[in-house]
């Protein structure tokens, strides 16, 4: 129980990540909020946490909107009856093809929800959680927040600004008692993940099969290797831990990997 008496939101948590964070949180003792532009999935995934609704409830809100980011940090303030101590800013989209075939609208959707949006509702937590005098303010990053990749041009720009935000945010709030960090996983199987790997193959779980086997570790990490991650950045035990951005990749940011020598070296 590292989060007992802890007040959690969690955005994007009908689903993937957001969805295994908010059960984390939960089970380690905290109450949460489970934010989503989704409201029935947000619904039905607190209520399978919480039947009750005592010490779990949606809130429905659209991260790219301001106005909808103040009114669910509001709803949680209620819910909790004091200000939140977690605000995991996860929710985010997935953008993906050759940057000449994007129309504008798609490039603005992607940068309003992974970035305005990002922004809009850590501006609306932090009031909150400065209220508490302690806090964690936790991003879903990627490893496209530290490291290039083709054809996912605006998705790694809204993920390389979300790690200058963490600096910046924890400078800026480190007085006021609130740490600022970001997760920055590789690729894990959520459906946003077989949304986008099914836009270029029909074979999405071979696709993922290889992409585990060309990682360092052999492997891909899994939802509780996120949680595992989110659950450390949001407790005590990361008290000393601001402004960082944590890379959960199996190893794939560490260097170029070569191909095996064919021969033994003379
Ligand atoms: N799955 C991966 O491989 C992977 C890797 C790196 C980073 N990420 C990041 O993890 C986060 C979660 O991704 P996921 O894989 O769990 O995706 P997912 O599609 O399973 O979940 C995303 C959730 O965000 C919600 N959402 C989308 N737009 C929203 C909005 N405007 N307002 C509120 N909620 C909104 C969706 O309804 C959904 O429930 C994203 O920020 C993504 O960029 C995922």
């Amino acid at each position: 129980m590292r989060l007992q008496g802890a007040k959690a939101v969690v955005t994007g948590a009908a689903s993937g990540l957001g969805e295994a964070v908010a059960r984390r949180f939960h089970e380690e003792g905290a109450r949460v909020v489970l934010a989503d532009i989704d409201l029935e999935g947000a619904r039905r995934v607190a209520e399978s946490i919480d039947a009750s609704s005592r010490s779990a409830v949606a809130v429905g809100c659209d991260i790219s909107r301001e106005s909808s980011c103040n009114e669910m940090v509001q709803a949680a303030e209620v819910f909790f009856g004091g200000p939140i101590t977690i605000f995991h800013a996860n929710a985010g989209t997935a953008f993906s093809g050759a940057l000449l075939d994007a129309e504008a609208e798609r490039i603005e959707r992607a940068i309003g929800i992974n970035l305005t949006g990002a922004i809009f509702s850590a501006k609306a937590a932090l009031r909150s959680l400065s209220q508490a005098g302690e806090g964690s303010l936790l991003f879903t990053s990627s490893l496209q927040g530290v490291l290039g990749r083709p054809q996912r041009s605006v998705y790694t720009a809204t993920k390389h600004a979300i790690t200058g935000l963490v600096k910046s945010l924890a400078l800026e709030f480190g007085e006021l008692g609130v740490r600022v960090n970001a997760l920055a996983p590789v690729g894990i199987d959520t459906p946003l993940l077989r949304q986008q790997l099914s836009r270029t193959t029909d074979d999405v779980d071979g696709r993922i099969r290889d992409m585990a086997a060309n990682l360092p570790l052999g492997r891909m990490p899994m939802p509780r290797d996120f949680t595992d991650a989110a659950l450390f950045l949001a407790s005590s035990e990361a008290r000393c831990i601001t402004g960082q951005t944590l890379v959960i990749d199996c190893g794939a940011s560490a260097g170029i990997r070569e191909p095996r020598p064919s021969k033994p070296a003379a």
